[in-house]
């Protein structure tokens, strides 16, 4: 009887066996949207963060990129976020204001960062971290800050000194500080999703628009474009973002890859920023269809003079010690 129960057990233990799928190891996608052009510093982030998340989790993650506003625009990607249609995003500093995070908006603030080293110094401080810390109950979690460059300004009219932009149309993001900003040099702000833009500068929509070189070329903005002034009065940069319950609910072992890979994308990108938006200042003035204007130290004086009520005026909507502790970090007030 006892040899009768051995050889059941076994039998049956080696039905079992040949029986059984093998447990299959849960995969994860993560759509990751954006709104510009694949060979620019973020799409190229992008695909960097796809190619090193799939790697270090040996294919159980599957990053999905949609570059070119393919699924979403701006406002309707950070919503697509919220609801969990889209798990990561790279939005500009600039778009943060219609979330309830309007902090971010003093990134936009004319002629704030004197460099890129400053600009680092605020990111990658305190305050960098605080301000993901705003974004936690929108059920949004910070990952990183890639940058993109400082912006040029551009239109069908030169722009030389603070009165040539009397009455112009320019596009800006969706940020009361670029709104400001316009104003102050006495123009006439329109907010506009970037997918829009091109189209609205070819029909005359607006007359003009600012971005760093690499979104100007790679969307082919130079082409229905006549002058673009080098100012760099201004910084545009992005901050990762992704649905806080889909990265918190994910098994530990594969956050800690996915961390890896973003650390790594991020220095992928904060180190070819620059030298993407060189070479496409480059190719634009190669293409001949704009033409470039450096501003001499007085414009740039005349410029500066102009924006400067701007930090004052937006304070108490961005906040006055934020804008405070940037000065402090940068060494830099207005
Ligand atoms: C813009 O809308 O001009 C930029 O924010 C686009 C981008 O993501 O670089």
């Amino acid at each position: 009887m006892k040899r009768f129960i051995a050889l059941t057990t076994a039998v049956f233990a080696l039905a079992t066996c040949l029986t059984a799928a093998p447990v299959a190891a849960q995969e994860f996608v993560i759509k990751f949207s954006h709104v510009v052009a694949p060979a620019t510093p973020k799409g190229k982030a992008a695909d960097r963060f796809k190619e090193l998340a799939e790697k270090y989790t040996d294919g159980r993650v599957k990053v999905e990129v949609y570059p070119n506003s393919q699924l979403y625009k701006d406002k309707e990607e950070l919503e697509a976020l919220q609801l969990g249609a889209v798990q990561m995003l790279a939005p500009s500093l600039a778009k943060f204001g219609p979330l309830g995070v309007k902090e971010y908006e003093a990134f936009d603030l004319p002629f704030i960062f004197p460099d890129k080293a400053a600009l680092r110094k605020v990111l990658d401080g305190d305050i960098g971290k605080q301000l993901f810390a705003k974004l936690e109950d929108k059920g949004i979690k910070g990952l990183a800050y890639w940058d993109n460059g400082f912006k040029i300004m551009s239109a069908n009219t030169p722009l030389h000194v603070p009165d040539d932009f009397l009455g112009l149309k320019m596009r800006i993001q969706s940020s009361k500080v670029l709104e400001a900003q316009m104003k102050a040099l006495g123009a006439v702000p329109q907010v506009m999703a970037f997918s829009e833009v091109y189209q609205a500068l070819q029909t005359g929509v607006v007359d003009g628009t600012e971005n760093p070189p690499s979104n100007m070329f790679t969307q082919k903005m130079h082409e229905v474009q006549k002058h673009a002034t080098i100012s760099n009065h201004g910084y545009l940069g992005y901050a990762v973002i992704v649905n806080k319950k889909f990265w918190d609910e994910l098994p530990d072992d594969i956050r800690t890859e996915l961390d890896k890979a973003m650390v790594e994308a991020t220095a992928y990108a904060n180190d070819i920023a620059q030298a993407e938006n060189d070479k496409a200042l480059e190719a634009m003035k190669a293409s001949g269809k704009t033409e470039f204007h450096e501003l001499t130290p007085e414009e740039r004086t005349a410029w500066m003079e102009a924006l400067k009520p701007v930090h004052e005026e937006v304070a108490d909507r961005v906040g006055k010690d934020l804008i405070q502790a940037i000065y402090q970090a940068t060494g830099v007030t207005n």
